[in-house]
């Protein structure tokens, strides 16, 4: 329960790690309040969760919907001290394919979303020297072959994390993001385009058990730890949880 009386927004809940993040929150005693573009689909994650939690329709390519979630969040509950930056979207795509309606969507949704939810939350995490989980990606420390946006757009998360760390800092907030390798959910469960080098995407995948796949719960973990107090030293950093992939 080291979460206990903390207030946390989770972004991205209805599914995959956003959706373990929210659970394992609730577990570690957080009120939570979580948002996803399928809204019916984090009404159900909430229901399942129980009275911890509070389920909101968002889009975090929409500034408004992101004020509206820190928000409720804020008249719910009297204030917040955790973000967790989930929700994403994967385009694996060969880059002469990647148009600006293709580029547009990654962008809006991984990085300018996470800035959205950052400046909506800010002022609420500077009064109660909150802090910020940002899901970064190992593609937001090395490049991925056959995914331009996806990678900018995670190397973006990075370097905002790190920026809004260091500026935030007097404040007392904590910004850090997880960059995840390969992990099991609905998002690479998709089938990539024939017309990829596939062999060239997987060249480094995880050294532990075997090559296998994280799993989302292995996620909320990290997440947990450095949502917690525990880590009350850690600020700035893009924690690899990847079984070794960026490791060389
Ligand atoms: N699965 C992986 O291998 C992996 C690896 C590294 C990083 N990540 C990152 O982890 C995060 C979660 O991914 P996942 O694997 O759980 O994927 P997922 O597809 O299972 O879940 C993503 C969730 O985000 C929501 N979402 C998408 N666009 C949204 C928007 N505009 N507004 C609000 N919600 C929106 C979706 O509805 C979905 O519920 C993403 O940021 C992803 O880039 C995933």
């Amino acid at each position: 329960m080291r979460l206990e009386g903390k207030i946390a927004v989770v972004t991205g809940a209805a599914s995959g790690i956003g959706l373990a993040v929210a659970k394992r929150l609730a577990a570690e005693g957080a009120k939570i309040i979580i948002g996803d573009r399928n809204a019916d689909g984090v009404e159900e994650v909430a229901a399942a969760i129980g009275q911890a939690a509070t389920a909101i329709a968002l889009d975090v390519a929409d500034e408004n919907s992101c004020k509206a979630i820190v928000d409720r969040a804020v008249s719910l509950h009297g204030g917040l001290d955790i973000l967790c930056n989930i929700a994403g979207v994967l385009d694996f795509g060969r880059f002469a394919e990647v148009d600006r309606t293709r580029w547009d969507r990654v962008i809006s949704v991984n990085l300018t979303g996470v800035y959205h939810m950052c400046h909506a939350a800010m002022p609420h995490l500077i009064e109660r020297r909150g802090n910020i989980v940002n899901m970064a990606s190992a593609a937001g420390l090395v490049g991925v072959p056959y995914n331009s946006a996806y990678t900018a757009s995670k190397h973006g998360v990075v370097g905002l994390t790190r920026a809004l760390a260091l500026e935030f800092s007097k404040e007392g907030v904590r910004v850090n993001a997880i960059c995840p390798g390969g992990v099991n959910t609905p998002m690479v469960q998709q089938a990539p385009p024939e017309n990829i080098d596939w062999q060239m995407v997987m060249r480094s995948a995880s050294w532990l058990d075997g090559g296998a796949m994280a799993m989302p719960e292995d996620i909320a973990d990290s997440v947990a730890f450095l949502a917690s107090a525990e880590a009350k030293r850690i600020t700035g950093v893009a924690l690899s949880v990847d079984g070794g992939q960026t490791a060389g």
